[in-house]
């Protein structure tokens, strides 16, 4: 700091004599603060640009080995459908023991069979749970999670994949409250009561990876998507807190940020430039434990799969993200999704009538 006022005095020397008039020495003024504005703004960009290019295309990512010995635990929530099927797939072969969670178990079992048919090694176990019940005022659903996580030696590896969005893009004020408590419950209060279970004993051992999936909705208000859009936001504050704290006691914290990526959540089929496959996805969070890619300026998050990466990055750099402007850009593309929804709905119960 003491140099760049050094040098600025040394310019203005140099280059404000002290035979011009005021006025020429105003224009030479603002001309040079100017040109030292304009230095320092391109080489923060330049400097910004590379450590982009760096986290994402050069640098490899923490070995998940680290995390723990082959003989521990991965657990993933949501597991039997999309990112969270994929988790557990890509995590199996690292090798991780799992313990796969969601409502249905006929689906966890058949990926477990396939998982175990690849390898035979591995003690892959399920548990079919409802995470809306979490808020159960008996507390038995909550003792039935954690006596299925106590069993486990020991935890290497927390995935909460698990997450619910809006049926449809729908106005809030015209939001089921069902859906509301849905989303809050399965989104904020499932993946802080599962993590308040397994970290104690990841911050015991001194190891362990916690990773929420977050989204560009917790980043980007989304109007007609507000309550998940809020959830999102929930837990990039809520995960960033919690990374800072288990940071010392050796406990590696991630909030990954994802645009969409071909799931039954997304409703979209066909990968893109922009929309990754799941598997796609997936890899590309394994592979970068500890870079954060897209999310330069957002301590212990990663913005992994190099198009959203890219999105973001350019976001962060154009505008201020809450900027009524760029709210109001994606509460249009929302209206537009919601109306699509509706005649799709209105063909389909003709369809069925
Ligand atoms: N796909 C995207 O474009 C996208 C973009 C940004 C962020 N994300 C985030 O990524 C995560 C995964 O999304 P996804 O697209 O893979 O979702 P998905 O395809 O809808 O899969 C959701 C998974 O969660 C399980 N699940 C749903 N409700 C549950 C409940 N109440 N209790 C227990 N399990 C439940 C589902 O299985 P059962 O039905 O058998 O329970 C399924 O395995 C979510 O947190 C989502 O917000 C997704």
């Amino acid at each position: 700091m003491e140099s760049i006022t050094n040098l600025l005095q040394a310019q203005l020397h140099t280059h404000i004599d002290t035979t011009m008039t005021l006025g020429e020495k105003a224009t030479a003024f603002i001309l040079l603060v100017s040109t030292i504005s304009g230095f320092v703004f391109l080489t923060c960009k330049a400097y910004n640009l590379l450590r982009l290019v760096f986290s994402l295309f050069i640098l490899p990512g923490q070995s998940l080995r680290t995390f723990g010995p082959p003989s521990s635990y991965a657990i993933i929530t949501g597991a039997s459908d999309g990112l969270g099927k994929e988790f557990a797939l890509q995590l199996s072969r690292t090798p991780f023991n799992l313990l796969l969670i969601s409502r249905t178990g006929a689906k966890l079992d058949a990926l477990a069979s396939q998982i175990r048919s690849a390898n035979r090694n591995i003690d892959v176990r399920t548990l079919a749970f409802d995470f809306r019940t979490v808020n159960d005022a008996s507390g038995s659903a909550l003792a039935t999670l954690k006596s299925a996580i106590e069993e486990l030696d020991e935890v290497a590896v927390l995935i909460n994949n698990v997450g619910k969005s809006h049926d449809i893009p729908v106005p809030f004020v015209e939001t089921e409250e069902e859906e509301m408590r849905d989303i809050i419950n399965i989104n904020c209060l499932s993946t802080l009561l599962t993590t308040a279970i397994v970290a104690p004993k990841m911050v015991t051992r001194k190891r362990g990876l916690i990773l929420t999936m977050g989204s560009f909705g917790g980043m980007l208000p989304t109007p007609l998507l507000a309550t998940y859009s809020g959830s999102k936001a929930f837990l990039q504050q809520w995960s960033t807190a919690l990374g800072s704290e288990l940071q010392p006691h050796g406990v590696t914290v991630e909030l990954v940020q994802s645009y969409l990526v071909t799931s039954a959540m997304s409703k979209i089929r066909r990968p893109s430039l922009l929309v990754p496959s799941a598997k796609a996805f997936v890899r590309s969070v394994l592979q970068s434990v500890g870079r954060t890619g897209g999310a330069q300026g957002w301590g212990w998050t990663s913005s992994p799969y190099w198009t959203h990466a890219i999105m973001q990055w350019g976001l962060g750099g154009i505008a201020g993200i809450n900027d009524r402007w760029v709210v109001g850009v994606n509460k249009g593309m929302h209206q537009e999704i919601r109306k699509r929804a509706l005649r799709k709905k209105e063909r389909d119960s003709k369809k069925g009538s």
